[in-house]
């Protein structure tokens, strides 16, 4: 297809970048031809040499990346942006700016503003924005999505999701991890920690399965390991519009849970469970009737969602296929767009498109500023 991209952050010792590049392999759809892998030269260079890009196309800063590649006939397609928030807006900006389409990690940027900002510069500019909330290119998630649309389980009641980890419990930013550094310093994560980097995702999946709205929350930030400045555990209590409640927790020192994001979504007819740990499975449980177990390439999931499913049912599939299942929707719609086709001609064809965007990204900063908000108040209730 010649798909190009190109990528800041993920050098050497980094953690999401090199998952991204993995997950990218996966199908092959885009190739790497440049980057920006570090604030340190020698660590991009590395990088780069191991990737094998041209040494002419690892560059010193990403302002120079965007120039140069803007420049080049066989620029890169899209970037990908894997480093720390802080970073998020002004490279994502530059990007854009320079006529390149924008993958960019979540938590988006630290202000509404500043999203929707991002938001409308790729639309000005006919460009595509993801940001990669990786847990909605899961089969069974997408599978749990079209159920609740074609309300299998009724009208929904009540949603409990929680994201609960361990790996924070003790304070492993004193101890040289890298990535729990920055986590916990807000001039390089933001206003919150916990909430932010997994908080986050559970904000987006009840959100991308059920399509519910937030109308108003009430929010407690805990710093629970003595010294941290930012919030490591998040409980937070939801009224959604059209009258459904909610619970989300997230959780850093939650000892003996790994990755254990799982929502809960309660119907009027039935109840759906999805956790993150099994994920090519649901658990759906009917009033009246025995639960079931239902599973990705076995028990008649919707084509939308069968279509994202790679290999027989009892192989699993995990985190680089769900994150690959963005990209393979992602740089189809870059195909599109590079064969001429324009951004407009998108938005009814859902399917061409499912993945997650800017729009997204916004909903996540617009959460995270409502619970800062609701928590420094004393944990009352804030409108949305
Ligand atoms: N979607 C997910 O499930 C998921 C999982 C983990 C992390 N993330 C997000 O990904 C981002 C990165 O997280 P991580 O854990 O990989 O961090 P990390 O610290 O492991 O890696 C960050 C990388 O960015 C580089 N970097 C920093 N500033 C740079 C700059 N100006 N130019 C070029 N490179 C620069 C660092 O040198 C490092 O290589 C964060 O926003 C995080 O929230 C998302």
């Amino acid at each position: 297809m010649g798909i190009k991209y190109g990528m800041i952050g993920g050098g050497q010792g980094a953690f999401i970048g090199d998952v991204h590049r993995k997950s990218i392999a996966l199908d092959a759809f885009a190739e790497i031809a440049a980057g920006c892998f570090s604030r340190s030269v020698e660590n991009t260079l590395e990088t780069g040499k191991n990737l094998g890009i041209a040494a002419e196309r690892c560059y010193k800063t990403y302002e120079e990346m965007a120039q140069a590649e803007a420049k080049r006939s066989d620029k890169i397609d899209f970037v990908v942006i894997v480093t720390p928030n802080s970073t998020h807006y002004d490279i994502s900006r530059a990007f854009l700016n320079a006529g390149i389409h924008v993958v960019c990690d979540k938590p988006l940027v630290w202000e509404t503003e500043q999203a929707q900002e991002l938001a409308d510069l790729a639309q000005k500019n006919n460009l595509l924005f993801c940001v990669t909330y990786s847990y909605t290119g899961y089969p069974a998630v997408k599978h749990v999505r079209e159920m609740i649309r074609k309300g299998e389980i009724g009208k929904i009641r009540f949603v409990n999701a929680e994201y609960p980890q361990e790996w924070l419990a003790s304070p492993a930013e004193k101890s040289g991890n890298r990535q729990a550094q920055w986590r916990v310093d807000p001039e390089i994560s933001g206003k919150v920690n916990c909430l932010g980097d997994i908080g986050s995702h559970a904000e987006n999946m009840v959100s991308y399965m059920t399509g519910l709205r937030i109308k108003s929350l009430c929010a407690r930030l805990d710093k629970i390991v003595e010294g941290r400045v930012l919030d490591d555990n998040a409980s937070i209590m939801i009224e959604y519009e059209g009258g459904a409640k909610g619970l989300y927790w997230s959780s850093q020192i939650a000892i003996g849970y790994f990755n254990a994001l799982r929502v809960r979504i309660f119907g009027e007819k039935g109840t759906i469970q999805w956790a993150q740990e099994s994920p090519d499975c649901i658990d759906v449980f009917m009033s009246g009737q025995p639960g079931m177990r239902l599973s990705r390439g076995r028990d008649g999931f919707y084509q939308h969602a069968q279509s994202f499913s790679r290999i027989p049912a009892g192989h699993p599939e995990g985190y680089f296929e769900a994150l690959a299942n963005i990209y393979k929707t992602f740089t189809g719609a870059v195909a599109m767009l590079k064969a001429g086709r324009h951004i407009r001609e998108f938005t009814p064809v859902e399917a061409e498109f499912d993945f997650p965007d800017a729009k997204m990204g916004m909903d996540g900063v617009k959460f995270i500023n409502k619970c800062v908000e609701s928590s420094a108040a004393g944990s009352v209730w804030v409108n949305y």
